[in-house]
């Protein structure tokens, strides 16, 4: 593909020049202008009602940055990752999540071969063996059914299934415990095991590759704790351990049966992995039923994101809201903030999605980009966040786009009390784009020197998404939502969303340290200044613990 530069190009001109005109204008001017704004800007798709009207955008923003995907190639590129060419350029791979939900019936060829049988395939056996755990039909080593599932995976292998679990733990089953292991830190597997009992607990062991070293580490240590536990005799490796990996070798390698193997494909990659074998903890947590009924949702949307129109397509208008106030406006982050507490790890979620696929510094064809890409995603639940960074939102120097997300229906009795939550979403964003002028301090009988104080700019930008309830179903529109609207980022900028080369120097430096840290004799550090007087501290005063 032949990329010519972003900045210079006629329609990239016209926004800059567009953005400058709209400078000073208010969400409130806006507003007045258009009584009907808060039903216009607003567009639904797959379950999911998106208000964008409190976005700083007119027709002209809105139509401008229409013509500018349309003549960077976005929806071209969006048909070529649906016919899964090899959009992921730099590791020659095609990018196909969207062959995890489809439904049987459908047609995905890759090298000539339809993938769709094989997907349902893994489904079918990972149905299966959820439900022989689920009943109680498969037996540990000791002959006691399993009540604890330990997933060990980090990244792709990791966030996506805790984020999953917690997001419908009210559908989860429990009776059963679910844990999730990820970092090289002991502590995080000491205290995933201290109180269980290794007779009734499976280790599910998530990597893609298989070679990574904190998953590794972990599941060493897992085996080691289940082992010691049943009285050492290898064969209980089998009832207690599966594994989920595209590498049947490396697994086998570890001592896993492929019997006991649910395999992907290096088309699915890490951070887009939650709805493959990877979330085989979600499906025992759930059931087979409830992680299908997630599967329509996420295709729910990938039909949503295909078929419908540039200007009422929901995670079109999300890419290019984003990439408006990020290469525009200059805003370095969005904050998402989920009005349910079920969803606590989405935003840590989203960022892995986000920042691995778009924190990229050239195009596909090496360039250097010549805008800033890959906004920085964070967020917390709401109310809780309210009480913590909402006032530099509210009144600090920063520009904040913010992604509201809230339920019609709460999941869990005392309506009233959901009420409050959702009220409080609803008042933030009114707050957020309309602010406190000082008239209207004053007029509260504010002091003047406390006036400036107290005044809100308001004109803060957010998106409000409303969803009925929080279903496995809704869970999956969601994250395809964002999927697809970093898809959208990414190909606007000519850049490799599904590449994540930056990963690998920091894992290859510390392969170099690791035996510098154990060797017993001192070792000669050939690193810079800084890093040499770490070490050398750092082993000094682990000598003085020994
Ligand atoms: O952090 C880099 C990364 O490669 C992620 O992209 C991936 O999700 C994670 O490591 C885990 O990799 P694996 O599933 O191969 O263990």
């Amino acid at each position: 593909m032949t990329v010519s530069s972003l900045r210079s190009s006629p329609e990239w001109k016209a926004l800059a020049s567009h953005w400058h005109g709209l400078r000073g204008t208010t969400l409130k001017e806006l507003f007045a202008g258009d009584p009907a704004r808060g039903t216009r800007l607003v567009v639904e798709g797959a379950g999911v009602y998106l208000d964008y009207s409190k976005n700083l955008v007119t027709a002209d923003t809105l139509r401008l940055l229409q013509r500018l995907a349309k003549a960077r190639g976005v929806f071209g590129r969006r048909e070529a990752m649906f016919r899964g060419d090899r959009v992921n350029e730099t590791e020659h791979r095609a990018v196909l999540h969207i062959a995890l939900r489809a439904p049987r019936d459908e047609r995905i060829v890759v090298d000539g071969k339809d993938v769709v049988p094989e997907v349902h395939a893994v489904l079918d056996r990972m149905a299966a063996f959820s439900e022989k755990v689920r009943s109680g039909e498969w037996r540990g080593h000791s002959g006691k059914p399993i009540r604890n599932v330990i997933s060990i995976g980090i990244g792709g292998s990791d966030l996506g299934p805790v984020m999953a679990y917690e997001a419908l733990k009210h559908y989860s089953r429990r009776d059963m415990t679910f844990r999730f292991v990820s970092n090289v830190d002991p502590t995080d597997f000491v205290e995933a095991t201290a109180d269980l009992d290794a007779a009734e607990t499976l280790f599910i062991v998530c990597s893609k590759t298989f070679t990574t070293l904190e998953t590794l580490a972990n599941a060493h240590a897992a085996r080691d704790w289940c082992l010691q536990a049943l009285g050492g005799d290898e064969a209980a490796v089998a009832k207690h351990f599966v594994a989920v990996s595209t590498n049947a070798d490396e697994v086998t390698k570890f001592g896993i049966d492929t019997d006991n193997m649910f395999g992907f494909w290096d088309w699915v990659g890490g951070r887009y992995s939650m709805d493959s074998a990877i979330g085989l903890s979600t499906m025992l947590a759930i059931g087979p039923a409830g992680f299908r009924e997630m599967l329509a949702g996420f295709h729910a949307m990938d039909v949503h994101f295909r078929t419908a129109p540039p200007e009422k397509n929901l995670p079109v208008l999300m890419g290019l809201l984003s990439i408006w106030y990020n290469d525009f406006f200059g805003a370095q982050t969005v904050a998402v903030l989920p009005y349910a507490q079920y969803l606590k790890r989405f935003p840590a979620y989203l960022q892995q999605l986000t920042m691995e696929s778009n924190g990229k510094h050239v195009t596909l064809g090496g360039a250097p980009v010549d805008c800033p890409t890959g906004p920085i995603y964070w967020g917390e639940p709401g109310t809780n966040g309210q009480h913590s960074f909402y006032q530099l939102i509210h009144q600090g120097t920063r520009l904040i786009p913010c992604d509201f997300i809230g339920f019609n229906q709460p999941l869990n009795a005392m309506a009233g009390q959901h009420d409050l939550l959702m009220a409080n979403l609803f008042a933030q964003t009114e707050a957020l784009a309309f602010g406190k002028p000082a008239e209207q301090v004053r007029r509260e009988g504010t002091p003047q020197w406390l006036v400036p104080h107290r005044v809100c700019e308001g004109n803060r930008p957010t998106n409000t998404m409303l969803v009925e309830r929080l279903t496995p179903r809704a869970l999956g529109t969601l994250v395809a939502l964002y999927e697809h609207s970093v898809f959208v980022q990414g190909a606007l900028w000519h850049i490799d969303s599904f590449d994540q080369w930056g990963v690998e120097l920091g894992k290859q430096l510390a392969k170099k340290v690791i035996p510098e840290l154990q060797d017993r004799s001192e070792p000669s550090l050939q690193h810079d200044s800084s890093t040499n007087a770490l070490i050398r501290r750092y082993r000094r005063g682990r000598e003085r613990a020994e």
